[in-house]
């Protein structure tokens, strides 16, 4: 994963719990004592060591814990690169552009990312279904990016996930209404 995606992480625990949870945490799991580049890959195994010492220390559940980064890693991501949501003028626009646009400009901007693949569809006005495919079945991240994406957006949602890798699936079904 992208140093990017742990300074993320960082700038979370530190706003949420302060800064010597996080020294504390980096001094326990971190073989690379929390100096991370944005544009550098680190093994995924350190964020998941980060991730689940987190969870320890503040008491909260795995997958509660990876929701909330997904949320505040939106607000981070889209501040960062404020052009993807400008060019997106609602929610469902948005989340459609995040396979054929802000992950393919992400693939140019770093090195070999690891990025999920996103397949779309649409049963129904205001219903998107977000078909997420990926080995690191960080489904409950993309959730989180979404609900972060619906607060940016204004939009009230309802969030589905009644297909999921962790129960024996080969992808997530996210299933996204809106108030229309
Ligand atoms: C709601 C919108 C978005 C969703 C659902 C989403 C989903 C994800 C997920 C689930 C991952 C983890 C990798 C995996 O699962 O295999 C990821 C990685 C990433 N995404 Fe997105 N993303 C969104 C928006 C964005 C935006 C706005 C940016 C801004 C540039 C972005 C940049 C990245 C980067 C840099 C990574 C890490 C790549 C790496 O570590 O190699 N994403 N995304």
């Amino acid at each position: 994963m992208k140093g990017v995606v742990f300074n993320i992480l960082a700038d979370m625990v530190e706003e949420t719990a302060g800064l010597e949870v996080w020294n504390d945490i980096v001094e326990e799991v971190s073989p690379s004592k929390g100096a991370y580049t944005a544009a550098q890959s680190y093994s995924d195994e350190e964020l998941f060591a980060l991730v689940g010492a987190v969870c320890e220390k503040l008491q909260i559940p795995r997958e509660d814990a990876i929701r909330a980064f997904g949320k505040f890693m939106f607000g981070q991501l889209a501040s960062r690169y404020p052009i993807f949501v400008q060019q997106q003028p609602d929610l469902i626009r948005f989340l459609k552009s995040v396979d054929s646009v802000i992950h393919v400009e992400v693939e140019k901007l770093y090195t070999s990312p690891h990025l999920p693949e996103f397949k779309y569809s649409e049963p129904a006005p205001g219903k998107l279904i977000m078909h997420y495919h990926s080995e690191r079945k960080l489904c409950f991240l993309a959730e989180g990016l979404i609900m972060g994406a619906a607060e940016h957006y204004g939009s009230q949602i309802e969030l589905k996930h009644p297909v999921c890798l962790h129960h024996g699936a080969d992808h997530c079904e996210l299933e996204i209404e809106t108030a229309i």
